[in-house]
């Protein structure tokens, strides 16, 4: 029994935070409070893009949110510093445990898919650039069905295009949201938590598991099927 890993890029393998040195250089001090309203704003905007079945892709609604933080907190960019910006979405770091957890996953025999509401191309370029695309067989995006998570169309894509069977597919991500649209479509979940200031959403869904790093991610669902065929 083969089984499937999605990781989400965005906030979970890649830092959108990553931004703030290039914001800093631009607006000083303000540069992480806009950094979490410019993230914050590109999710609800693909969310509210997908309720009203007005897809434009992820770079879009990033664009689209740095124009609503930049004129909310008052700054005023010149397109230069717009296109600086935007293109450092492109460059972003992984964070700091992502490596060994998606060697040593690979190395268990697990497959390696990235799942992400970013355009293909543009997950191949953040994750090549953040050295980790080689760890995956493949990236599939939300594009190709043109709605966004945590619409279940995009996880029925995921197992689909993966030819990945619902029971041995797995979402990791640190988006709470996200994981709760994989268990709702049928995956199973890890959410991955790495500050305790973060809280998970308080709904009738509980992640199938819990990780603090995705460093020792492929013991934990190892231990988890062992439990489960026991039971
Ligand atoms: C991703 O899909 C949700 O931004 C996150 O990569």
């Amino acid at each position: 029994m083969s089984i499937t890993l999605g990781f989400d890029v965005y906030g979970t393998l890649i830092d959108t935070h990553g931004v703030i040195g290039e914001l800093e250089k631009i607006i000083g001090d303000d540069a992480a409070r806009f950094s979490q309203i410019w993230r914050e704003k590109q999710l609800e905007y693909a969310f509210r893009r997908g309720l009203m079945r007005q897809y434009k892709n992820f770079s879009v609604c990033t664009r689209d949110a740095l124009d609503y933080t930049a004129a909310f907190l008052n700054h005023n960019f010149s397109d230069q510093q717009k296109q600086t910006l935007n293109s450092a979405y492109s460059t972003l770091p992984a964070f700091g445990d992502v490596i060994a957890g998606l060697a040593a996953a690979k190395d268990a025999g697990f497959n390696l898919y990235a799942f992400s509401n970013g355009q293909a191309e543009a997950v191949h370029t953040v994750l090549s650039n953040a050295g980790i695309r080689e760890y995956f067989a493949d990236v599939v995006s939300v594009d190709e069905v043109g709605t966004f998570k945590p619409d279940p169309e995009v996880y029925h894509h995921f197992v689909r295009a993966t030819k990945a069977q619902l029971e041995n597919a797995w979402l990791i991500s640190s988006n709470g949201f996200d994981v709760i649209g994989a268990l709702a479509a049928g995956m199973k979940a890890v959410w991955v938590q790495r500050s305790n200031a973060v809280v998970f959403d308080p709904w009738e869904y509980q992640p199938t598991l819990i990780v603090d790093s995705i460093r020792d991610l492929h013991r934990k669902i190892d231990r988890w099927q062992i439990g489960e065929t026991k039971s």
